[in-house]
């Protein structure tokens, strides 16, 4: 898909490999060294090149392993730093740790997120639905306040959740807090294209502890109507 690379950001798609693109295989297939988080470097080990190096890390060396990798590529070995699902959804702040280790920006090539799955197993459309994520450091509060204005204004919300200290269930006790209806349904979804789990219910009944792989889906309570033409009667 391109010609000569020396560091690229690509998505991986939410979990299972059907879901990662032909053109980001090429490029894992042609790096020097791939990089990533540990759960997404797992994903696709099976077209990690024998000769290519894996550089693994999480949340408490990525700078660190970053940093080497930035080397390596101001040295000219081809690297590709792998994100789940697609990077521009709750993938920017790595993007971001990817472009200072290397002192400039950084191409990116998308992937398939777990908003475009949970779309496709919901039947929810993107026109009508708004995407937030609270996985993120800093501030949630603006984040907090427009998902409040999101389900005001009749539009579909789905949420990433931040593990473990804004999960789905603070997320609804936080909304039911707010003013919104205790009966509210929410749908979680948890390992999308894995082993896809999926619970129903309500603000007021999400309880449960979901795992650091799910995702939620709030339903707008007034779905919009048609707006194409009434079936003919013929
Ligand atoms: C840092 S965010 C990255 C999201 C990713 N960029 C995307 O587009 O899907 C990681 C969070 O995405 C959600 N997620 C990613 N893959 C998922 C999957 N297969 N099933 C359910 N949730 C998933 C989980 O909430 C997970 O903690």
């Amino acid at each position: 898909m391109r010609g000569f690379f020396m560091i690229i950001c690509a998505g991986v798609g939410p979990g299972h490999l059907d879901f990662l693109t032909h053109g980001v295989a090429e490029l894992i297939r042609g790096a020097d060294i791939v990089a990533g988080f540990d759960t997404v470097i797992d994903a696709v080990r099976p077209l990690v090149p024998p000769a290519a190096q894996v550089v693994t890390m999480g949340y408490q060396d990525q700078v660190e392993r970053l940093a080497w990798v930035a080397a390596e590529h101001h040295g000219g070995r081809r690297c590709v730093v792998l994100f789940m699902g697609d990077m521009h959804f709750s993938g920017f702040q790595y993007l971001e740790r990817v472009e200072r280790a290397c002192g400039h920006p950084v191409d990116t090539v998308p992937g398939i997120s777990s908003a475009q799955v949970l779309a496709a197993r919901g039947k929810v459309c993107f026109d009508e639905t708004t995407f937030l994520t609270f996985h993120r450091r800093g501030d949630l509060e603006p984040f907090k306040r427009h998902l409040v204005h999101v389900l005001a204004d009749q539009r579909n919300a789905i949420v990433i959740p931040r593990p473990w200290d804004f999960m789905p269930s603070d997320i609804a006790a936080w909304l039911v807090a707010q003013g919104a209806p205790p009966e509210h349904p929410v749908e979680v979804w948890e390992n999308l294209t894995l082993a896809d789990a999926h619970w129903r219910g309500t603000l007021a009944s999400c309880t449960p502890a979901f795992t650091d792989m799910s995702i939620m889906l709030i339903r707008a309570l007034a779905p919009m109507a048609s707006q194409i033409e009434p079936p003919s009667l013929a």
